[in-house]
């Protein structure tokens, strides 16, 4: 994986006080009178919050009108901000077009697949590849750099905002105009994208590159190449207009980082944000949870993720949420302590920065019923207050700030492009869901207090003593052999179901599945055998499956069978493999196990690996371990993801948080949703 380009963090004033964790918020000032702001400002020292992301949607007040700018408000609130030593991470503002920007350049309103037309009145209604749009945004962005380049209180930029989160898939003709652009530069002849798009099938053969479209709604399933191949466009639209606005910026102040927030989270699935990170100075994203089983561990899973995107060096979260959302079917506040709980493991793979939507509620608009650091209620509240606490905390975990991520010594591999392959349509069951199977792997990870790096698909594997890819669908012939001599070198590896599958066009790799990592695992399947919805079927390993089997067979002798079926279509037949490779090895799971039923296979795959716990029996399946350091020293992160206390005995270290709490003989004791972060020598 490349690194990213500058990996500079934050500029900061020189006024704030070294080493320090940033924390804050998005603070929307255009939303209130102006003699709003001091009081903000006020409430915001009180909390210890040191850096504002601002104008993240200021475009309209920024340029009322073509032609016309005032900058009179933004420069006095960045004076203001910086008089009180607050830093600011100003955004572009080019996330939002205003409204008479559409109305004299229409065009530039995205275009649905089924030829609807997006209009203004809610945000980011642009087209990724509109020529229009850049030039009208880019000159935005060069009157605010110019303008801002040397104001002290400037940290970092913020390109747009959370790109592609609502206009990611475009069919306009600009859209279709790039993506033939983009399809000539990967194939550059037609006979080549005729091969790799499968054109043959269905009579989809083309004799121009102008025939080719985007797949708009079609009379049956689009072809799966051009759906596959528009996936990979539409992120490269993204990055590609990301890259226009840093350039620029580039350009004009060389001395300022520059970031963008990802969106690391649930199942945004369409930026391949491996490609996108080494653009960047550093890496931000935002985290939103949704209720259910696993949310904190969802939450684990993508600060994971991110800190891997960052190559283990500190990543900025742009935001999460003190208490409700307002986007969610039912939206249910924080529980106490659970936002503190949220944020620290943040910081504990490897976020530098805790920031959130948003700093002060807003009265009017979309979004009034979503939380703030400052509620409607006002600083009187309990959200305040905890918003206090966490401020505290940070400030005590001062020294933190700088270090990288200890690498773990399980990987579960993460692929953007299997992701999007192995959930489009006319497939063996439209149940399958990528990221949840890899999250389910985590979970029992974690539930069998094993640390694990998610990683993304090109990092390096060498150093891991288990890699599990989890559906590792798209596997071209350098991946496969990468795998492969990660196994001849001794790691052990694991994979699953419809994995193997398909090439790099999404063909399939024929001579019996999983085509591409046949011999590494030394099986053979001559079908797959979905299960209906509701199925279900047992392992002689007294484990439930569901969602998938295989009818296969194992051809390798040296494999030993882990689990057969028992009961369904398949019983008797082998269900998950094990073939041992020199001194490492490489299974497979036949089936969607979820965390229960993936803890023996863990603990199969743990043993042969000859991996343990690094934490006391107590305290496993109920905490998650994170681990950052330094040349010298080490930062525990123990977060107990039940909503009960749980004791942790024989973990040595200086307890930086909680405030107050001791490391004693009896060892330490994690209050319910409590993190305790301890300091020790490296080893
Ligand atoms: C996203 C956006 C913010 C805000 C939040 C609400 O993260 O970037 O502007 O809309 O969602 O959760
Ligand atoms: C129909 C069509 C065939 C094929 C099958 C698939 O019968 O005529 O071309 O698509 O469905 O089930």
């Amino acid at each position: 994986m490349p690194e990213p380009t500058g990996h500079r963090w934050l500029r900061w004033p020189a006024s704030t006080p070294e080493p320090r964790l940033a924390f804050g918020a998005d603070y929307n000032p255009e939303q209130w009178p102006s003699d709003v702001w001091p009081e903000d400002v006020r409430a915001m020292r009180e909390a210890g919050v040191n850096i504002v992301t601002v104008a993240v949607f200021a475009w309209a007040r920024l340029q009322p009108g073509a032609g016309q700018w005032t900058f009179g408000w933004l420069d006095e609130v960045m004076d203001l901000l910086h008089d009180s030593g607050i830093a600011v991470d100003l955004a572009t503002a080019t996330a939002s077009p205003p409204a008479w920007l559409t109305r004299a350049h229409p065009e530039i309103l995205p275009v649905n697949r089924l030829g609807e037309t997006l209009w203004p009145g809610g945000r980011q209604h642009w087209r990724p590849t509109s020529p229009v749009f850049r030039t009208h945004a880019l000159a935005l962005v060069d009157k605010l750099a110019h303008r801002y380049a040397h104001h002290p209180a400037l940290a970092s930029w913020h390109i747009s905002n959370e790109l592609g989160c609502h206009n990611l898939y475009d069919y306009s003709d600009d859209a279709a105009a790039a993506f033939r652009l983009w399809l000539r530069a990967r194939y550059e002849t037609l006979d080549a994208l005729n091969h790799a798009w499968g054109t043959a099938f269905w009579s989809q053969r083309y004799g121009d590159w102008a025939e080719i479209l985007p797949p708009r709604l079609a009379a049956s399933y689009p072809n799966p190449t051009q759906q596959l191949d528009f996936k990979r466009f539409s992120s490269d639209a993204l990055r590609d207009y990301l890259c226009a606005e840093r350039d620029l910026l580039r350009g004009i102040t060389p001395q300022v980082p520059i970031t963008t927030n990802f969106m690391v989270m649930g199942e945004t699935s369409g930026m391949n944000y491996a490609q996108w990170a080494a653009e960047l100075d550093f890496v931000s994203n935002d985290h939103y949870t949704w209720p259910g089983p696993h949310a904190v561990s969802e939450l684990q899973f993508s600060a994971n993720l991110t800190g891997n995107l960052a190559g283990g060096r500190p990543w900025f979260l742009m935001e999460h949420s003190t208490s409700a959302v307002n986007w969610q079917p039912v939206n249910v506040p924080k529980k106490p302590g659970e936002m503190a709980r949220d944020s620290l493991s943040h910081v504990a793979h490897g976020a530098d920065a805790v920031c959130f939507f948003q700093w002060r509620a807003s009265v009017a608009g979309a979004e009034k019923y979503h939380s703030a650091m400052l509620p409607h209620a006002g600083t009187d509240s309990a959200v305040f207050q905890s918003v206090v606490q966490l401020g505290q905390s940070l400030a005590a975990l001062a020294s933190v700030a700088g270090s990288l991520r200890k690498p773990a010594p399980v990987a579960i591999l993460f692929d953007w492009e299997s992701w999007w392959a192995s959930q489009q349509d006319s497939h063996p069951t439209e149940w399958l869901r990528y990221r949840q199977e890899a999250l389910d792997w985590y979970v029992a990870l974690q539930q069998a207090g094993l640390r694990a790096d998610v990683i993304p698909a090109g990092a390096a594997l060498h150093g891991y003593r288990l890699v599990i890819a989890p559906v590792l669908h798209v596997t071209p012939p350098a991946l496969a052999a990468r795998l492969s001599s990660y196994v001849d070198d001794g790691g052990h590896l694991v994979t699953t179901y419809f994995s193997g599958i398909v090439d790099g066009n999404d063909h399939i790799i024929t001579g019996g599945y999983p085509g591409g990592l046949r011999d590494l695992l030394g099986i053979r399947i001559e079908e797959m055998a979905p299960l209906l919805d509701g199925e279900s079927v047992s392992l002689d390993n007294g484990t439930t499956a569901t969602m998938w089997t295989d009818r296969m067979e194992v051809v390798d002798p040296a494999v030993k069978v882990l689990a057969r079926y028992a009961s369904g279509e398949q019983a008797g037949r082998p269900a998950i493999t094990h073939r041992p490779v020199g001194g490492g090895s490489a299974s497979y799971v036949s089936t969607r196990l979820g965390p229960a039923g993936l803890a023996p296979v863990v603990g199969e795959l743990a043993g042969f690996a000859g991996l343990v716990s690094d934490l006391p029996r107590s305290a496993r399946g109920r905490v998650e371990l994170a681990v950052r350091r330094t040349d010298t020293e080490e930062f525990w992160f123990l977060i107990n993801l039940t909503d009960e206390p749980v004791p942790a005995d024989g973990i040595d270290g200086e307890v930086l948080v909680p405030a107050g709490a001791r490391n004693t003989a009896e060892g330490l004791a994690l209050a319910p949703r409590g993190v305790v972060v301890l300091r020790k020598p490296s080893p």
